[in-house]
């Protein structure tokens, strides 16, 4: 009998809505929006070169959901006022020209801020590691955030509503709870970052109470095809070598916990960029392929997926059903394309976001090592 194997290039649906394949650009912060967030045409023209390249479907950066305490980055787009969605207006529908979904990531920093000295976050833990000098903020060690208080939870969670209703304004197919990397709903999850005595700190159903709640606020408001993905991961921006505790025991924990809502998706990132570091467990079982079985979402795996036989393998032994891309696709926006085409790809290489992460210097790039692209 004939085996069925699934390609990166198979249409897919998530929530009802169909992507025309399994391709999937990852969230990067870009940090080029206007000063007060708002993002601008050159950001539209690099969302929209993903969409002509034939990704099927785009995640924004990171994107701040308050003026409390969320931003997290100097230039980082937000979510809150009317100028913000006009912004996204442009790029949703630069998007849309050609047929990609496009979804908003929501994000919190919590006490990982690059830009204020004002945090908050599950517990006063100071974080790991020092804020990174290229971000135009200040420098140094993290500061002690202050541990949440009641107010705090609901300043986060109306933000969140908030923002997801101007989303689906701005005309995105969805948003993504980002609650991976270290940053505030990842602070609640992680043991050694939240050591409340509450109902939301102990174990991983506690642990993973507000992001469910704030998930559950989300569903409340949005219309019913709207997709709502939430973000997990391991490692984080400022512990790269990070594991659950437990391994694939924490795994089956979490992962039993989230199935009970269903997330529309449920995107499982690798920040260092290696799937096979990050999400992979001593015995041969994976955090993704676990999520897999426990969970009826979609499941996007990350991490170095330009290795077309990791992704590949991954589709077709049960452990994803789709991949994003992420540095490979700033190096090569039209990635799927030159796929699907036989032609060769671009390697990536850190000249490429350094200083700034906007088409026009992709372009720059690109031309001077004479790797043009026509997406571009
Ligand atoms: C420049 C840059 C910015 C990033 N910004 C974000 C972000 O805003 N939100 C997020 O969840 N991950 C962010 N990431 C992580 C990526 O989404 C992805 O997990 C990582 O690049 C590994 O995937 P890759 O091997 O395909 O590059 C960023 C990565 C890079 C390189």
């Amino acid at each position: 009998m004939e085996t069925i194997t699934k390609s990166i290039l198979d249409p897919v649906t998530i929530h009802g809505r169909s992507l025309a394949n399994r391709l999937v650009v990852a969230p990067m912060t870009r940090w080029s929006a206007t000063d007060a967030g708002v993002p601008t045409d050159e950001m539209a023209d690099y969302y929209a070169a993903f969409a002509r390249g034939g990704f099927g479907m785009i995640i924004t950066e990171g994107t701040y959901t308050d003026d409390l305490f969320s931003r997290s980055d100097g230039n980082q787009p937000g979510m809150v006022t009317d100028e913000h969605l006009e912004g996204w207006k442009q790029v949703v529908s630069r998007v849309h020209e050609s047929g990609a979904l496009i979804i908003s990531q929501l994000m919190h920093g919590g006490a990982l801020s690059q830009f204020s000295d004002d945090t908050i976050a599950p517990s006063a833990v100071q974080p790991l590691g020092v804020r990174t000098p290229e971000r135009n903020g200040p420098t140094g060690p993290f500061p002690m955030p202050r541990e949440m208080t009641a107010n705090d939870f609901e300043g986060v969670k109306q933000g969140y509503v908030q923002a997801a209703l101007l989303a689906v304004k701005a005309g995105f197919d969805g948003v993504e709870i980002h609650a991976a990397n270290g940053y505030l709903f990842d602070q609640f999850i992680t043991p050694h970052t939240n050591l409340r005595t509450d109902a939301y700190g102990g174990n991983a159903r506690n642990r993973l109470r507000f992001l469910m709640e704030v998930y559950a606020a989300l569903k409340a408001v949005v219309p019913s095809t709207f997709i709502v993905g939430i973000r997990v991961s391991e490692s984080k921006v400022n512990d790269l070598t990070y594991r659950w505790p437990g391994g694939p025991d924490t795994a089956r924990e979490i992962f039993s916990v989230l199935a009970e809502i269903s997330p529309d998706y449920l995107h499982i990132a690798a920040e260092g960029g290696r799937w096979d570091r990050e999400a992979l467990y001593p015995d041969g079982s994976s955090s993704t392929g676990i999520a897999k079985s426990l969970l009826t979402s979609p499941v996007i795996a990350n991490g170095g997926m330009h290795d077309v036989q990791l992704a590949k393998s991954l589709l077709n032994s049960g452990q994803a059903d789709l991949v994003s891309i992420g540095r490979a696709a700033i190096a090569n926006p039209d990635w799927p394309r030159r796929i699907a085409e036989g032609k060769p790809v671009v390697p990536f290489f850190k000249e490429l976001i350094k200083p700034s992460l906007t088409l026009a210097h992709t372009k720059r790039v690109l031309t001077k090592y004479q790797a043009p692209c026509e997406v571009v």
